[in-house]
């Protein structure tokens, strides 16, 4: 979570990092110490967040949560009923405050099954140079259970220098109704729930690269 992290703090937000991964945090420590602020990053998994929590901020609970850019996609789903996905949007609603939003994302995977194509547009990253995505889903028992995205990145506008980069990374398919309920289901039903296409409102974006889901959790 880091961009959002650096992006907090120079807004003078108080804030922490949790990430799965060390280098993500060894980034957002680095990107936060040059603008000289402070930044708390603890290793955490949301698998495990209310506890993990409880060992280096024991009772804390926050004004916000936010996991953007893609990233709970990364959570794949074992065993075909999506019941780590739901665990982990429940441990989102536990460690906020009461009124506490959850800012959380994933892409228009219906867009991608439909059409087999991803949106083009990126409201996140800013690549200058050429983005090819070839976006292919398996269907496991008649349900799409996974996205992979093969990147092709022309990293120099010389076609002569054929200077590539190429990954690939895949995904859990969230559509959009199936995550809708899975949210309010982690809130128990009880939390205002607001959905954005690329940060505007959905009559506003015909094919929106991502849908955004802010969660207010209720006061009692
Ligand atoms: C696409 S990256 C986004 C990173 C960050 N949002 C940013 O834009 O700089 C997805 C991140 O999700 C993290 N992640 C995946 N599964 C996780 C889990 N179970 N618990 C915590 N973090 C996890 C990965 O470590 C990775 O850093």
């Amino acid at each position: 979570m880091s961009q959002y992290s650096v992006r907090l703090r120079t807004e003078s937000f108080q804030g922490g990092v949790r990430d799965a991964q060390t280098d993500v945090e060894t980034c957002a420590q680095r990107r936060a110490g040059r603008r000289e602020r402070t930044t708390i990053i603890e290793e955490a998994s949301w698998e495990t967040l209310p506890d993990d929590m409880q060992s280096f901020l024991p009772g804390a609970t926050f004004d916000a949560v936010i996991c953007l850019g893609n990233s709970f996609a990364h959570l794949l789903d074992e065993f075909e009923d999506q019941r780590t996905q739901k665990m982990c949007l429940r441990n989102f609603a536990k460690v906020l405050k009461p009124g506490g939003l959850l800012f959380i994302d994933h892409r228009n995977y219906d867009a991608m099954i439909n059409s087999g194509a991803t949106p083009g547009h990126s409201i996140y990253y800013n690549c200058s140079y050429p983005v090819d995505i070839k976006t292919s889903v398996l269907v496991v028992r008649g349900k799409p259970e996974l996205v992979a995205l093969d990147y092709l990145i022309h990293t120099n506008d010389d076609a002569e220098l054929n200077e590539q980069s190429m990954f690939r990374l895949c995904y859990y398919p969230h559509k959009l109704d199936k995550f809708t309920s899975m949210l309010d289901e982690a809130f128990d039903n009880k939390a205002e729930h607001s959905i954005y296409a690329d940060f505007k409102a959905l009559d506003q974006v015909d094919n929106p690269a991502y849908y955004i889901h802010v969660m207010r959790k209720p006061l009692n």
